[in-house]
């Protein structure tokens, strides 16, 4: 069974029963990601494409590495040395790239919603790695992921998002999918970056980080946008790292099994100490290697591969 729509553009679409078809496809993917033979023929012909008009390391190679060991063929833009340089718009370069025979573009773009106009106008499918400040749902799938195998489900969790809640488009696909599965997800950071529209969607928001850890599941740190912030949002950057900053005692605060995530890059020593990020709770690495499975259960799904 595939997914039954054409395009992966956020978790706030998608229904539970899918979030659920896409975690559970992701854990049978997993097994091929440790084999020394890291490939299954299922999309042996199958044609995709990675287009980024963003930096990305974890998110670019893992979806062209998931597409690898399906045995897709993956070729990728880079913008800088393409003629989107020469002023070529998002749907000519799409369309140019489609009648190649391209079946699926996985995209990033700084503008929020870029991913949604490009889907109503390709026939390929069209998948979400982050758009501007509104969602990055195969980051929000593979966090769920992480958490279900080590929490074994969702119901009753208490998830606290630290920081950069205001920038982070993390922050919202995990808000949408969490809050769908039945987690009770808390937010805090500097009352700058904490947008109106977590309380709108059911999340209780602080400005006191000790309140959001106190008695949590899991915590996930987010990295400090440091190239999206605007004049007065931020204090200085001691002063975030002294009353957001996530370090060994506020994390005590936590529950002893607690897991600790983030979604890279870290600034080391500003919202995450190095002690905490490499410590007994932190799942950091275990999230980068779900990602590659919840890319492949994606691609599979989207495409409608042969049974792996
Ligand atoms: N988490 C994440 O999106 O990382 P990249 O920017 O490296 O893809």
């Amino acid at each position: 069974m595939g997914l039954k729509r054409k395009d992966v553009l956020g978790l706030e679409e998608l229904a539970a029963g899918e979030i659920t078809l896409i975690l559970d496809t992701a854990e049978s993917m997993k097994d091929i990601i440790t084999r020394t033979i890291k490939k299954v023929p299922a999309l042996r012909g199958r044609t995709m494409l990675t287009l980024f008009y963003e930096p990305s390391t974890r998110t670019r190679t893992s979806f062209e590495l998931a597409g690898k060991y399906l045995s897709a063929d993956v070729t990728s833009i880079a913008t800088a040395t393409s003629s989107v340089t020469k002023g070529e718009t998002l749907k000519d370069t799409v369309r140019n790239i489609e009648v190649m025979g391209t079946e699926l573009v996985v995209m990033r773009h700084p503008a929020g919603g870029a991913p949604h106009f490009l889907a109503q106008r390709v026939k390929a499918a069209v998948v979400n790695a982050g758009d501007g400040m509104h969602e990055h749902p195969t980051q929000g799938l593979l966090d769920m992921l992480t958490i279900r195998q080590r929490k074994g489900g969702f119901k009753g969790l208490r998830v606290a998002i630290i920081g950069d809640i205001y920038h982070s488009r993390v922050a919202r696909s995990d808000i949408w999918g969490l809050r769908k599965m039945g987690a009770e997800v808390v937010v805090a950071g500097p009352s700058t970056l904490l947008p109106p529209f977590a309380e709108e969607l059911g999340v209780k928001a602080s400005t006191r980080v000790e309140e959001a850890l106190e008695g949590a599941d899991v915590v996930n740190v987010l990295r400090l946008q440091l190239e999206r912030q605007q004049k007065g949002l931020l204090p200085t950057l001691r002063e975030y790292t002294r009353r957001w900053g996530v370090d060994r005692e506020r994390l005590a605060l936590a529950k002893r099994d607690a897991l600790l995530m983030h979604p890279g890059p870290m600034n080391r020593g500003v919202e995450i100490t190095t002690e905490v990020a490499d410590g007994p709770h932190s799942v950091i690495l275990d999230q980068v290697t779900n990602g590659v499975a919840v890319r492949m259960a994606i691609l599979f799904l989207l495409l409608g591969g042969e049974a792996a």
